[in-house]
């Protein structure tokens, strides 16, 4: 894993866009796999200046996306969705035809994580999958387990990503207990995978993806397994790291 180094928030989330931004420029068709929460947030409004100022087109370009809240209709504020059309579709020129988020109304989460995950592979595979890691060391939601789930699957969140969640919404009791996540067959699939990480409540989740054992109570450390991915962390996630 290459791991780069940025002073703080503003400078990983400019290094990420660049990272991002390349991608499309050189692959204008490629498919993004894209992730949500606070952490992407600064790299999405650069991609959205890169659009908007300097012309890069997303006009081809199309999107999988890790993850929804089970139960949460598309247009909830909360719901990944929303997410994803408000802090960057709305604001490049991708076709929104081309953007995928899982269904979390599917009635049938087996049937449906079968067929997302066919239908990643119909359009090619990914070729860069963005990911932010939980402060438990979950990707996606991915949560901490006996095992890795491969496919795309129901899960149920842990009490961690609950609390870390909650400041999204009214009370902890709202957030929904379930999502439907994208399984590691598909991540680990992905040609080129970056993750990133900001803030001191990361440095340890950092330090288990990095140093230690692979282990899937540290679902990050499966990444170790990747042949091409590229960590932009922050100093403070970094701090625990024994790095240069
Ligand atoms: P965050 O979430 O970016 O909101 O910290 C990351 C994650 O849970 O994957």
């Amino acid at each position: 894993m290459l791991v780069i180094r940025a002073k703080n928030y503003e400078e990983l989330s400019r290094k990420a866009a660049k990272y991002i931004a390349n991608q499309v420029e050189l692959k204008p068709n490629s498919v993004l796999g894209l992730a949500t929460g606070s952490t992407p947030v600064g790299t999405y409004k650069e991609l959205i200046r890169y659009c908007q100022e300097e012309g890069l087109s997303f006009r081809k370009i199309r999107t999988v996306n890790l993850d929804e809240y089970y139960g949460l209709r598309p247009d909830h504020e909360q719901s990944y969705r929303h997410f994803m059309d408000h802090n960057l579709f709305d604001h490049i020129d991708i076709l929104k035809e081309n953007t995928h988020v899982p269904d979390g109304l599917t009635q049938d989460p087996c049937a449906f994580g079968e067929a997302y995950d066919e239908m990643i592979s119909v359009l090619g595979g990914i070729d860069l999958q963005l990911l932010g890691i939980g402060s438990n060391g979950h990707i996606a939601f991915n949560e901490p387990n006996q095992h890795f789930v491969a496919p795309t699957h129901l899960v149920k969140l842990s009490e961690n990503t609950l609390e870390d969640n909650a400041r999204f919404f009214d009370s902890i009791d709202e957030v929904p207990p379930q999502a439907i996540t994208m399984g590691m067959r598909s991540i680990m699939r992905a040609r080129r995978i970056l993750i990133l990480a900001s803030g001191v409540n990361k440095a340890e989740a950092v330090k288990g993806m990095l140093e230690g054992e692979i282990d899937p109570m540290l679902p990050a450390s499966i990444l170790q397994l990747h042949p091409d991915v590229v960590l932009i962390a922050d100093n403070e996630a970094l701090s625990l790291c024994a790095l240069e």
